[in-house]
């Protein structure tokens, strides 16, 4: 199948005037495993988007599509109403999208301060180089001193900090420079309770910049305290979506605990394609 939609397929639902990224009629496999099932989705400008669901419902396929890592089997995306074909995750943080994923992105073997300039060193020759070197070890320092993320020293290898350590520059990272949607895929997970509280006041920063974001995570207590709207997805399908202001938590909990109990009932609930895992 094409990129592009679908003979046939449904026009996507209208999306607001405001839409900074829509994600139109995408599906994607793997093998067997039907990830995404002709998924839409939008985000608007400035709006925190949470992205729920179960192990294995395909929130972390959606958010290597936005941003480039894989290639939808069909369906289409737009970034400030504009039809585009990302080739590669650097594709895509060229055109302003940037992520950080939940199986981390950073090279274990590279010291911090390079880690945070990942794809964007300063591109000087000679003896420049090194002056471009000592100069993003100042950045770096500033910027991580800026947002509270404590780390040895910027030139220590990222292969010598521990999971949360690394999450905080992974997350630093993407948030260096302000980008046009940013991607969180479970920012928090290993992260301990004052790291997290860290993240979680690094995202509030963002989104009150007016940072476009979506932001995948386990834990509702987090999205209620970050977002603006939430949608679930299940087994590849966006089932629900709702402003924050429009919901609650024992909504959100009685929603997802019912819809577990209607896959018990109808056999579903243990799925024979093994998803669950990462
Ligand atoms: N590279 C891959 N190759 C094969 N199958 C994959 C691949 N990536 C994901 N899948 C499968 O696609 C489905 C969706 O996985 P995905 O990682 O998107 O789920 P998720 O919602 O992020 O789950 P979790 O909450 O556990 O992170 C699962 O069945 C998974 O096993
Ligand atoms: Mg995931």
């Amino acid at each position: 199948m094409s990129m592009t939609e679908s003979v046939g397929a449904a026009p996507a639902p209208p999306a607001p005037s405001d839409a900074i990224l829509q994600v139109e009629h995408v599906s994607k496999s793997f093998g067997p495993v039907l990830a995404l099932r002709d998924v839409n989705l939008y985000l608007r400008r400035g709006e925190v988007l949470g992205l729920v669901g179960d192990n294995g419902a395909g929130k972390s396929t959606l958010c290597k599509i936005i941003c480039g890592f894989h290639r939808p089997d069909s369906g289409t995306i737009r970034l400030e109403g504009k039809e585009i074909h990302l080739r590669s995750v650097q594709d895509a943080r060229r055109h302003g999208i940037d992520t950080v994923y939940q199986d981390l992105a950073l090279v274990p073997q590279l010291p911090i301060y390079s880690n945070l300039f990942l794809g964007r060193e300063a591109t000087l020759g000679g003896p420049l180089r090194l002056l471009a070197r000592s100069r993003m070890r100042k950045v770096a320092e500033d910027y991580l001193q800026a947002i509270k993320v404590s780390v040895p020293s910027v030139n220590a290898d990222v292969e010598t900090l521990s999971g949360g350590q690394r999450q905080a520059v992974a997350v630093a990272r993407a948030t260096r420079s302000q980008v046009k949607v940013l991607l969180l895929d479970e920012p928090l997970a290993a992260m301990g309770a004052r790291e997290s509280a860290l993240i979680i006041d690094l995202i509030k920063d963002l989104a009150a910049k007016g940072q476009s974001m979506i932001v995948v995570d386990h834990n509702y207590t987090h999205l209620f305290q970050l977002c603006d709207r939430l949608a679930i997805l299940q087994e590849g399908v966006i089932t629900f979506d709702r402003l924050v202001a429009d919901t609650s938590l024992q909504e959100l909990t009685e929603y997802m605990v019912n819809e577990y109990r209607r896959q018990v009932d109808t056999g579903r609930g243990e799925r024979a394609d093994g998803a669950g895992s990462h």
